[in-house]
Formats: C-alpha cells, structure tokens, sequence
C-alpha cells in the first residue's frame, strides 16, 4: 500500500477523528485533535495515502526530555503492512536525536496487537496500572523504550 508520513495538519482532523470513533470506546474529539495540533509540546503524525486518505496516525508528546506515546491507530484496511512500525520508528529516530531519555505508553492488557507491536520495536513492560480504562475497565500495561546509553 502506498503512502508517505506527514505531520498532521487541520485537513486531517475530521478524518482522524472518525479513525478515532472506529478503534476506541473513549475517542479524542476533533477540538481536542485541535488542541493537541496547536500544543508545541505535541508531535502528530499522519499516514496519507495517494489521494490524502487519513490511513494512520500517531502522536507523540515531548516534553522535559521525556516522550509520550498518546496514542496510535491505522484504519482496519490498512493493517499489517508495517504503517505503525513506520510511524513509531519516526518517534524512535526523533526521540533519539532529540536526546529524550525515554518514550513510554499505555496500553489495554487485552490488546495483543499493540503489545506485540511495542514488543517488537523494543519497548519493555514497566508496570500495571490497575482499572486504569474504562468502557469496559481494564488494567493499562505501562510500556518504555529507553535511549540512555543506547545507540
Ligand atoms: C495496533 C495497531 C496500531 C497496529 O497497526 P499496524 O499498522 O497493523 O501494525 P504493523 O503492520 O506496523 O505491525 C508491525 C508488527 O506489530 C505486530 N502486530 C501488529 N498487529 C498485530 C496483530 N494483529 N497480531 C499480532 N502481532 C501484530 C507484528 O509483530 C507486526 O509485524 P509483522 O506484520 O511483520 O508480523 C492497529 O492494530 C490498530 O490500529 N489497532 C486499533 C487501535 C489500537 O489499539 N491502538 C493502540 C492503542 S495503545
């Protein structure tokens, strides 16, 4: 599947948003995309197909030397062809340059793909916290790349 990775910009939004709707029982509104687009603490990335097509984003938020992975999503069509891996390697790369000392996130216990997703680009269990979901309540994986000392 063809696509390029560009940093989300205001056209995305409605579409986001609607990927939003389609994988999360809480999903982000479109004032707060808004927001996290206005914030310059906040990177979001966006897997555009030929035609503009919204097929994934992701957004990473940096801030005190610290990275945030808020969330990740690619349209149902889209998966396994590696869109996720592309766009958290684009996090990977720009945390490293940046010289943060770490990405983290959360994550669903139950969902197997992302875990195994975060797995395989090296990120390592941290910690559990307990309910932290609801709809329906569920414990969060806590997961963490480190950078420290690593090339
Ligand atoms: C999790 C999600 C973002 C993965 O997106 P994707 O573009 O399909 O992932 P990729 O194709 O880049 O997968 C890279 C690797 O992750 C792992 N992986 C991804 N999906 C998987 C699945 N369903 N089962 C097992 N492993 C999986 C595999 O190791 C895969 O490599 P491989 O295809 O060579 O085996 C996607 O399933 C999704 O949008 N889910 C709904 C939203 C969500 O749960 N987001 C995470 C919130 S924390």
């Amino acid at each position: 599947m063809e696509y390029r990775l560009v940093p989300m910009t205001e056209g995305h939004i409605p579409q986001i948003a609607a990927l939003e709707a389609a994988c999360f029982s809480r999903p982000w509104s479109e004032s707060l995309l808004r927001d996290l687009l206005g914030s310059r603490h906040s990177h979001m990335l966006v897997a555009e197909g030929a035609d503009g097509t919204v097929l994934g984003y992701a957004g990473l938020t940096a801030v005190a030397g610290e990275g945030y992975i808020d969330n990740i999503a690619v349209a149902e069509s889209c998966r396994r062809q590696g869109i996720a891996r592309a766009m958290l390697e684009e996090f990977i790369r720009r945390g490293r340059e940046g010289g943060l000392a770490f990405l983290t996130l959360e994550v669903r216990a139950s969902n197997a793909p992302a875990i195994a997703l975060y797995e395989k680009l090296g990120f390592e269990l941290a910690g559990r916290r307990r309910r932290y979901y609801d709809d329906p309540p569920e414990d969060a994986l806590l997961m963490t790349l480190e950078f420290a000392g690593k090339e």
